[in-house]
């Protein structure tokens, strides 16, 4: 089944050129991976999908789960059942992890999770990830460390069970030992019934999650798409090539 179809996406920041013609199709159960070069525009695409005030499309379309993502409001977007990880999660003094959570899996399903079963089911996901039970009584990362910020995101996406989840550099800011616990987690959750993209610019993070497609982004396009050999690629010879390839591409244009 098709969760979500992106056909020339194009988007402005301050009169600003960042999307420059997305294509992107996402079937359910499939994981993709988006990598590409810093100031590329891979957080601006997870942004323009969730809706972000600070961009504006200016060309394309976006069919989500056969509904038209653009038209949409942001809390519709997630009720909708699409999710997003930032890549620099917010501080929200005054709200536990615990009451978020529980709030925000009411508001995307629409009926208040049972006290007794949203318990149960938050506390196996804390031990998956390997947190303690005591990070639910704790204000929304507040003094949380880039490690437990990113697990606290990946918990949110465990109870909430979202359609396609975007993880935008889940990886920044990690140690290892996170970086395999997020990612191993992550791969647990994907399914027939749903779909995963991760941005990324790190390539260990496919040690741990197996992506059925990779993209590279470079200036606001996806240049090239293949599988795993394509990160592999990126590995052994950088980003630069790519730059070169569209570089030529524009000569010949
Ligand atoms: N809210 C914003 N205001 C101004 N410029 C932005 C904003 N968001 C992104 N940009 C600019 O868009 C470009 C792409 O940024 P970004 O999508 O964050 O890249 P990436 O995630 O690939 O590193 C950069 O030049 C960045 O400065
Ligand atoms: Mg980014």
């Amino acid at each position: 089944m098709q969760i979500i179809k992106i056909e020339n996406l194009k988007s402005q920041v301050e009169g600003q050129d960042i999307l420059k013609g997305i294509d992107l199709t996402i079937n359910s159960g499939e994981i993709h991976v988006i990598m590409g070069p810093n100031g590329a525009g891979k957080s601006t695409l997870a942004n323009v999908l969730m809706g972000h005030p600070a961009h504006e499309v200016t060309d394309g379309s976006v069919s989500f789960l056969g509904k038209d993502l653009l038209d949409m409001k942001v809390d519709e977007r997630a009720k909708s059942g699409l999710f997003l990880s930032f890549q620099y999660p917010q501080e929200v003094p005054g709200v536990t992890v615990e009451n978020f959570i529980r709030t925000a899996k009411k508001e995307v399903s629409g009926i208040m999770p049972m006290m007794t079963h949203f318990n149960k089911e938050i506390k196996g996901r804390l031990s998956e990830l390997s947190m303690d039970e005591k990070y639910l009584d704790r204000y929304l990362n507040v003094g949380f460390s880039g490690g437990e910020k990113k697990k606290n995101e990946i918990l949110q996406m465990a109870v909430l069970n979202p359609k396609l989840a975007i993880l935008d550099e889940t990886d920044s800011g990690l140690d290892i030992d996170a970086i395999r616990v997020v990612y191993e987690t992550v791969q647990k959750l994907s399914s027939e019934n749903n779909a995963i993209l991760v941005i990324t610019h790190y390539n260990k993070i496919l040690n741990y999650i197996k992506p059925d497609f990779v993209h590279v982004l470079v200036d606001g396009k996806i240049v090239k798409s293949g599988d795993l050999s394509l990160a592999e690629e990126i590995e052994r010879s950088g980003y630069e090539v790519f730059k070169a390839e569209k570089t030529s591409e524009a000569v010949r244009a």
